[in-house]
């Protein structure tokens, strides 16, 4: 049977915001663009970056410069980040902010008609540009309609399963269309992985259904190396009931339009944790303050922290937080206005990821790019609220450009036979292996998994917590061959795509596991329980994942690289955090 095939000079898988700005990019280079998405487009995890866009425009602080914002995503990365993407982030965000504005993004304003920034937990002024608390969701709305206006072709619902290579190269891919299951080629001179970030290896997630670090485990399995998997961002408030939506986001401009967090004996703790910054201290910190709390007995009914925006006028809230003030009111029958929310920490986003150059996006196979979440370095140990979005606009549009340019220095491309069969036959396995005592329902072996992640390698970690997980961890990895789908209907079936994505996800756990097992320190998102301090050896090294062969992931410590001039500004703020 003949598969559907298209041909492309650049290929973006993901149609988050940084897909969607490589597209653009790409297209504008003068590529023929393809985008795949698995699920609608517009369907992105981007639009759970409610509160803002960090961006140093100095519009409602004049004093605010790249510098400060580049010291500040430094000190919230504990200084493990890639310095040149820190740099590159500070310096072009604003750019890509008023880009945004003119290609029809409506913001919030000053009085002088101005974007309106606001204050994020560890930025020192106010930074984020935002509209009310849906600006992730402006920002995919007019990147969406800058996409199908720049000559995209856009394939939607449509799954990918493996990253074709000819020798080193990656020229293309396989998968399946979700709504009739036929099954689909790319081939592609240079392909952006912009695929976001893995969120449901956790059970309390504020990443949707799609977020299986898809990206990660193609690129992995294809050669690339992988960056800082063991930093997880838990998001310190996540909503903690009704159980049918536990994890889902409560946006950091809730703390940044002054909202207050208390526990159960109405003591505002992060007096404790952070007096300087209390609730917009560093994500990392809010949230080991309030999981500490809960653990230690001061939580709320529902196992959280009180999060009260009840002293602000009832009519700013509704203006500036009418999402969450929806939210609570429709899903938990609370009136933020009137009282106060209970919320808990929720795994958000991945700091960690594919290892790519900087400038281009280009990781260390050819023809292979990576953007967004799905890549890694940018962030360090901790990401600050607010640098996603500039992230994904900046190196989205540097990813775009950058494959652009490597697929114009290429001929045409093909996709070996051999490399078509092995991905043809792993998807029909799913399907149509024998049924017998050891098939596996990817729907227990995702619960399984989550369940492993959280036990052991949740906001706390220890090396006895961890030596289990990996061991359940690899112990469902022998058993992963048996993923067999329920079903064996090709239209939209949600268990076939899921065998998939479970080995995904392994391949996921497996990284932020041992990385996590490996670091033994006390940084940022990642908390030992057994090395609490920081240790100056971590402080210099980022760990690097890589395939070697089928089982054998290789994890090497690798000094992280920095430059004279930059060093001077890092050098400058931790003096000042030491005075401070
Ligand atoms: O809390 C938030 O609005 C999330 C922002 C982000 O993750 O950058």
């Amino acid at each position: 049977m003949a598969i559907e095939h298209h041909d492309y000079d650049v290929l973006v898988l993901g149609s988050g915001g940084s897909g969607l700005r490589a597209a653009i990019a790409a297209a504008e280079a003068g590529a023929r663009t393809g985008l795949v998405c698995k699920s609608l487009l517009g369907k992105a995890h981007t639009v759970m970056a409610e509160g803002g866009l960090a961006a140093a425009l100095g519009n409602v602080a004049p004093e605010d410069g790249w510098t400060t914002h580049f010291q500040d995503t430094m000190f919230g990365g504990k200084y493990l980040n890639n310095w040149r993407m820190a740099e590159l982030h500070a310096k072009e965000a604003p750019d890509r902010a008023r880009e945004l504005e003119h290609w029809g993004a409506i913001f919030d304003r000053t009085p002088d008609r101005r974007m309106s920034q606001r204050a994020f937990g560890g930025h020192t002024y106010k930074r984020l540009v935002h509209i009310g608390d849906r600006t992730g969701l402006e920002m995919i709305r007019t990147l969406q309609d800058k996409t199908v206006h720049s000559d995209v072709d856009v394939f939607m619902e449509t799954t990918i399963t493996k990253l074709i290579k000819d020798g080193d190269r990656v020229v293309g891919c396989f998968g399946y269309r979700r709504a009739t299951g036929e099954q689909i080629t790319f081939s592609a001179k240079a392909l952006v992985l912009a695929t976001g970030g893995s969120g449901r290896i956790y059970r309390i997630t504020s990443n949707s259904q799609d977020c299986t670090g898809d990206g990660y485990s193609l690129a992995y399995e294809a050669g690339a190396e992988m960056v800082d998997m063991e930093f997880v961002q838990f998001h310190p408030t996540g909503m903690v009931y009704p159980p049918g939506v536990a994890g889902l986001l409560v946006t950091e401009a809730v703390r940044g339009e002054g909202g207050i967090l208390r526990n159960a004996l109405g003591e505002r703790f992060m007096e404790k944790y952070d007096p300087k910054r209390m609730e917009l201290s560093t994500r990392d910190v809010v949230a080991r303050s309030i999981y500490t709390e809960v653990k230690e007995g001061r939580g709320t009914p529902h196992g959280g922290a009180f999060l009260d925006v009840s002293h602000l006028d009832s009519d700013y809230v509704k203006r500036k937080l009418p999402s969450m003030y929806d939210q609570f009111l429709e899903l938990a029958g609370v009136d933020i206005t009137k009282e106060p929310m209970q919320v808990g920490p929720t795994c958000h986003y991945f700091m960690g990821g594919i290892k790519v150059d900087a400038d281009t996006g280009a990781t260390r196979v050819p023809g292979l790019f990576s953007t967004g979440e799905a890549s890694g370095g940018m962030n360090g140990a901790n990401r600050l609220g607010g640098n996603s979005l500039g992230d994904l606009l900046v190196f989205g549009r540097r990813a775009g450009f950058g494959a652009a340019e490597a697929a114009a220095q290429v001929g045409s491309v093909s996709l070996p036979q051999e490399e078509i069969s092995a991905a043809q036959a792993e998807v029909a396995h799913f399907l149509s292996r024998s049924d017998g005592d050891n098939a596996e329902n990817p729907f227990l072996m995702h619960r399984e998994l989550q369940t492993i992640m959280g036990d052991g390698v949740g906001i706390f970690r220890d090396k006895e917590g961890l030596t289990q997980a990996i061991d359940r961890l690899e112990s469902l990895q022998g058993r992963v061959e048996n993923l067999k789908a329920p079903s064996d209907r090709l239209d939209y079936n949600p268990g076939w795509q899921l065998c998939r994505e479970v080995k995904n996800m392994l391949n996921v756990s497996l990284m932020v596991a041992r990385a996590a097992l490996m670091r033994e320190e006390s940084r940022g998102g990642h908390s030992r329980l057994d090395h609490t301090a920081y240790s100056d050896y971590w402080g210099a090294h980022n760990i690097v994942i890589h395939r070697e062969s089928e089982h054998d992931m290789t994890l090497t410590p690798t000094p992280v690289l920095t430059r004279d001039e930059l060093v001077e500004l890092v050098e400058a703020r931790k003096e000042a955090e030491k005075a401070a």
